[in-house]
């Protein structure tokens, strides 16, 4: 085989990766950032996610602004996260769902990075220390993490198969036996929870098939019970993996206390069972999901994460151990069985990949602390947008833009924190797959209020009623705002103006930044902040840039319950109302 021919297979065997775990809200990644390809430029850029390079989102910033706000979520708020993950969990395979989410105490170089031109490469590199002071690199854990991983012994009692090990430190296991490093990643962390050394995450949730193993995962959750490591007096990490034998090599065994939370959920797997083969919704017609309570750890830089491990029955996988190792392996790789046929059968199987796991996560966010007017007790829901530019086909795994959650029932007195941002760097697409600009892979949102979900031209804003004031009037300045978001709407030419300028192009007309009606003149993020529901109803919205019916939809509906106003009237026609009923009741007296 020529060199050539060497070098494509090997690129056909690395790209052969199936479809498996993406974030949608808040968004995943998958280790893109701002490269604008349709596949992302470097799968170990941050972490191995084992996942299709199609998948992700690009990064959450503006074009053209040196600083994008980053998403930010309310301490005791509600979040909905929302993934597609591949296979049949709870039917075909076995499995297991681990949120977790870490941030700068843990982490102290956390950042996505923000490399300075679209070319740039440089953010998309495995960092090293080095990279600390490039701020291009993006830093999940910290350099000490793949350090000390390199440094240790990996645990030799775990079950390798018949996998050839290439290396005897924690960043070699039987799913990742060349030792491939990802960011600062520490290999044997990622493949295995719960982990039995310190790690920077702290435990949101597992989902699994077996609910028998849940007093397990919360007992030894690092949110709870303390994790040692060997290191040397000046810290520097030492080989050994067990108490003894570091104490007997004269190292330290260092413990890191729990960290002192509550130990993470544990549900079962049904209340996200898909199907196989399907990067789509599970029961009850929407993504796999998961309602997280946002923790009192205010912070200014946070990463969630999400892994996904799938093992098959032929073995049992969590009591198999190093004794089913080499020739003892009960399943091989690729094997060709023999089951008293008159010929053996080939079964597509690799034994690193029996037993696997995926991951994503997101790009950062903060943790705030509640505005001091907000009680403790009232409650905050999300209310954000998933989906990038593209068609069905281009937004890979056919996410279209969407609210999320695109249903939403709170109570009178709750907040919604209404909050988006999107990408200047998605792959460029055409007018037809994607509306408006600045530029060909731009997303905006906008949110106007409709008659109803089957409608598609918005409501008079002077018949709007929801999202009113605790007096009962229409904030006009709000709809105002999310309307036409932040943009200097003074600057914007209207359409015969934009039509003239791009010569009657109108794609080119479409993309001016100076068409505010498509929301070209403001940036990818927005916030409206907290809106307290007052008004009892249902209430229907879209956004209009993107919503193009028959091609695409961005609707929602919110309902409010127990609210202080009906939404059929408006605080002044009830006034007028009894003003009206007390004088004819005075009338009729006389
Ligand atoms: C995945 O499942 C295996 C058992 O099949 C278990 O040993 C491992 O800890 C799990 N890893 C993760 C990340 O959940
Ligand atoms: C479920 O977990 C329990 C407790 O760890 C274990 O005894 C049992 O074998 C597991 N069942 C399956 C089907 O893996
Ligand atoms: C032991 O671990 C703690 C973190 O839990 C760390 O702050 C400390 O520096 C470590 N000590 C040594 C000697 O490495
Ligand atoms: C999250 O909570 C809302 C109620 O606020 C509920 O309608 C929704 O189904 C929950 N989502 C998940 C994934 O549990
Ligand atoms: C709506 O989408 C279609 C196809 O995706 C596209 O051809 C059309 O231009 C879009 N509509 C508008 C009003 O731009
Ligand atoms: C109306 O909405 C605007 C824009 O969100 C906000 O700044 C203002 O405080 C609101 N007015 C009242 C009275 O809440
Ligand atoms: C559009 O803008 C141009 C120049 O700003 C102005 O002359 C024209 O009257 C406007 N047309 C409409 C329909 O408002
Ligand atoms: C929807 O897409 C079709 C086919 O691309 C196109 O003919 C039609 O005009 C689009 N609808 C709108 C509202 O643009």
């Amino acid at each position: 085989m020529s060199k050539l021919l060497l070098f494509v297979a090997c690129v056909l065997l690395v790209n052969i990766v199936t479809a498996d775990i993406y974030l949608h809200n808040p968004r995943g990644n998958n280790n893109r950032n701002c490269e604008r390809g349709e596949n992302r430029q470097n799968e170990n850029r941050l972490f191995d996610s084992e996942n299709n390079a199609k998948g992700g989102y690009a990064c959450p910033r503006t074009r053209g602004v040196a600083f994008t706000p980053q998403m930010y979520y309310y301490q005791g708020s509600q979040l909905q996260v929302e993934w597609s993950q591949q296979h049949a969990c709870g039917g075909n395979v076995n499995c297991q769902i681990v949120l977790q989410y870490m941030c700068e105490d843990t982490a102290p170089y956390i950042r996505d990075g923000i490399p300075t031109d679209i070319t740039d490469g440089t953010g998309t590199n495995t960092p090293t220390a080095a990279d600390i002071n490039n701020p291009d690199v993006g830093f999940n854990e910290s350099p000490s993490n793949l350090a000390r991983c390199k440094a240790r012994q990996r645990n030799g009692g775990l079950y390798t198969a018949d996998q050839t090990i290439n290396g005897q430190s924690a960043v070699f296991t039987r799913q990742n036996p060349n030792g491939q490093t990802s960011g600062l990643e520490c290999q044997e962390e990622r493949d295995y929870y719960p982990y039995w050394h310190p790690s920077p995450w702290k435990d949101i949730a597992i989902f699994t098939t077996n609910v028998t193993m849940c007093p397990y995962y919360q007992a030894e959750s690092q949110n709870v019970m303390s994790k040692g490591e060997c290191v040397k007096a000046n810290g520097d990490p030492l080989s050994f993996n067990q108490r003894q034998t570091c104490l007997s090599g004269n190292g330290i065994w260092n413990v890191t206390e729990p960290y002192n939370i509550a130990p993470p959920d544990c549900l079962p797997i049904t209340n996200v069972a898909s199907r196989d083969n399907h990067l789509g919704s599970v029961l009850g017609g929407q993504l796999a999901g998961y309602n997280w309570t946002i923790p009192n750890d205010i912070r200014n830089t946070c990463v969630l994460r999400i892994r996904y491990n799938i093992s098959s029955s032929d073995f049992n996988n969590w009591e198999i151990d190093s004794s089913k190792n080499g020739a003892n392996a009960p399943v091989k790789d690729r094997p060709y069985m023999d089951f008293g046929l008159s010929q053996p059968l080939g079964m597509a199987i690799n034994t690193d990949q029996l037993g696997r796991t995926f991951q994503d996560r997101t790009y950062t966010f903060g943790i705030k602390q509640r505005p001091s007017n907000i009680r403790f007790y009232d409650k905050i829901y999300n209310l954000n947008v998933r989906g990038k530019r593209g068609n069905i086909v281009q937004t890979f795994p056919a996410v279209e833009y969407d609210f999320v959650p695109n249903f939403l029932m709170v109570q009178g007195g709750d907040y919604v924190h209404l909050q988006w941002t999107g990408s200047d760097y998605n792959p460029n697409r055409n007018p037809n797959d994607g509306e408006g600009g600045p530029f060909e892979g731009s997303d905006r949102h906008n949110f106007v209020q409709t008659d109803s979900l089957t409608a598609n031209i918005p409501r008079l804003v002077q018949n709007a009623n929801m999202f009113k004031l605790e007096n009962g009037d229409v904030n006009a300045t709000l709809f105002q705002r999310l309307a036409l978001l932040d943009q200097n709407v003074r600057e914007c030419l209207n359409i015969t103006a934009l039509r003239a300028k791009n010569n009657n192009n109108e794609d080119a007309a479409g993309r001016d930044r100076l068409n505010c009606g498509k929301l070209n003149n403001v940036g990818v993020y927005f916030d409206a902040g907290l809106i307290r529901q007052v008004v009892s109803g249902k209430f229907s919205y879209m956004s209009t840039r993107n919503n193009n019916f028959s091609n695409r939809s961005q609707k929602g509906l919110l309902v409010v319950q127990n609210g202080w106003y009906n939404s059929a009237y408006s605080n002044k026609n009830t006034q007028l109302a009894l003003v009206v009923a007390v004088l004819v009741a005075v009338i009729m007296v006389l």
